[in-house]
């Protein structure tokens, strides 16, 4: 690969807690969204639903639950990480292992060992920290009692599990980012904000976007204040094409954009577009003050952070082969390849979106996950041969090389998604694998739990020597 990048480019691999940590209801963690999902569902419970499925014992059927035991696994797992000889190692805190319920005052002791255990080990192998301080992974008990993020409430509960963190590992992490995928709150609520099916209005959805606004600016701020790490407002990177050259198609894909932007115009540039936050006021009558519009100045990030997987096609007429995607579906797009899930293949996407983003706000952009979910085979003799894991990520970095070099975007750092293989976000199956660590669990977690170094991982390891 003939590729160029900075001898400080920040490469590294990341997960999220409730994908892998497993063990549920360890050391008096309270159980959270992502605890109640089964394989193969977007789940929209009601709030019935939620109560029938926390009373569930079947764990097997909550593949979350199980996740890949990291909670035990993680000095194991991280050594094969650095083995890689990457750089960054991105994870998030569940919040229901600190404050089980969300809404307690002082924090579980054995949640804050364990963070601190981890982050201790990944020092001790000298890699940088990212953390994100809400990955999909909400306690419960403030979605059954408070309603999810829909009740101002939540400010207060999340900002004290924030402080509370921030403080305890002010030593350890370099960069922090306050929510996962903020804007998403658009595309799945519950997971996102912890609002039930019947919550689900527009109004409910934007009130809680605008107080996950407000929260985030408060521990920006409060980041900015005790520590020297980094904060980064992370949004979904989508790439989004009009299915024809009709104006209404056009129309429609430049809505979903501005919905991607607001958050990075909000979380990075410090205010609403005065559009948006007429027809918030006016339309929708929302709670918003003068006080909060005053945080949301004081507490803008460094840097913006995104995922990328694929690109999608999207038409007024919504005609023709459907196609999947990260939080969003469409159509098929014929000029590009699909993996199994339906989740279109496209590298030069990822250099576009860089472009846009790079202009619109003008600060250092980091690609915080990236990968490509496939079935993996392992053969007799304990090997898995991934060629097409290996070329996806080939591709996605040559077009980053031509991002950095070619159009002068400045970019931090790439992360690749998963690393190690963990539970799927949105089906929660365990054969959806990014890693390039397998494990092996199977979607009931059947398995020995074994660590196998996939190609991909020498591929990996390969690439870091060269840069
Ligand atoms: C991102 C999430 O949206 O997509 C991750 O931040 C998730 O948590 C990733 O795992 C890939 O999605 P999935 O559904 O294939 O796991």
């Amino acid at each position: 690969m003939n590729n160029r990048f900075p001898a400080d480019f920040l490469w590294g691999g990341a997960i999220s807690a409730n994908q892998s940590e497993g063990n549920w209801r360890a050391d008096n963690k309270g159980p959270s969204v992502a605890d109640i999902m089964r394989t193969n569902e977007r789940i929209s419970p009601s709030l019935a639903e939620v109560t029938a499925r926390l009373q569930d014992k079947h764990d097997e059927r909550y593949p979350k639950r199980n996740g890949i035991d990291f909670y035990h696994t993680y000095e194991q797992d991280l050594q094969l990480l650095a083995q890689t000889g990457c750089k960054v190692f991105r994870t998030s805190i569940a919040w229901s292992r600190i404050f089980p319920r969300g809404d307690e005052k002082e924090p579980n002791q054995a949640g804050l060992d364990f963070y601190y255990k981890l982050f201790s080990s990944c020092k001790k192998l000298g890699l940088k920290i990212m953390v994100t301080l809400s990955h999909y992974e909400m306690p419960i008990y403030l979605v059954e009692h408070y309603g999810g993020w829909k009740n101002r409430q939540l400010i207060d509960f999340y900002v004290n599990y924030c402080q509370t963190v921030v403080k305890e590992y002010a030593d350890l992490v370099d960069f922090w980012l306050p929510f996962n995928e903020i804007d998403s709150v658009f595309r799945h609520p519950f997971i996102s904000a912890g609002l039930v099916k019947e919550d689900q209005s527009m109004a409910n959805l934007c009130q809680a976007m605008h107080y996950q606004f407000v929260a985030s600016a408060k521990i920006t701020s409060y980041i900015h204040q005790i520590t020297k790490a980094q904060v980064g407002c992370m949004i979904t990177g989508i790439q989004i094409y009009p299915a024809t050259s009709k104006p209404e198609d056009n129309f429609l894909i430049e809505q979903v954009r501005q919905q991607m932007y607001l958050a990075g115009q909000v979380q990075i540039q410090g205010n609403y577009p005065k559009r948006i936050l007429k027809m918030m006021t006016k339309k929708f009558d929302l709670d918003i003050t003068a006080a909060d519009l005053h945080l949301l100045k004081q507490g803008t990030g460094d840097f913006l952070a995104f995922s990328y997987y694929t690109s999608i096609m999207k038409g007024v007429e919504n005609s023709g082969a459907k196609a999947e995607g990260n939080t969003i579906s469409g159509q098929r797009n014929p000029y590009l390849a699909s993996s199994k899930w339906g989740w279109q293949i496209d590298p030069v996407g990822l250099r576009t979106l860089c472009l846009d983003l790079a202009d619109r706000f003008d600060v250092p952009l980091f690609i915080v996950e990236n990968g490509l979910g496939a079935e993996d085979q392992v053969t007799q003799d304990h090997q898995i041969h991934d060629e097409y894991r290996m070329q996806y990520l080939q591709k996605h970095i040559e077009q980053l090389s031509l991002s950095l070099n070619e159009d002068g975007v400045d970019i931090m750092g790439y992360l690749i998604w998963g690393m190690i293989d963990i539970v799927s976000s949105s089906t929660a199956q365990m054969s959806k694998r990014y890693g390039l660590i397998y494990v092996d669990y199977d979607d009931e977690n059947h398995g020995s739990g074994r660590r196998l170094k996939k190609d991909s991982f020498y591929w990996y390891q390969n690439l870091m020597k060269e840069n």
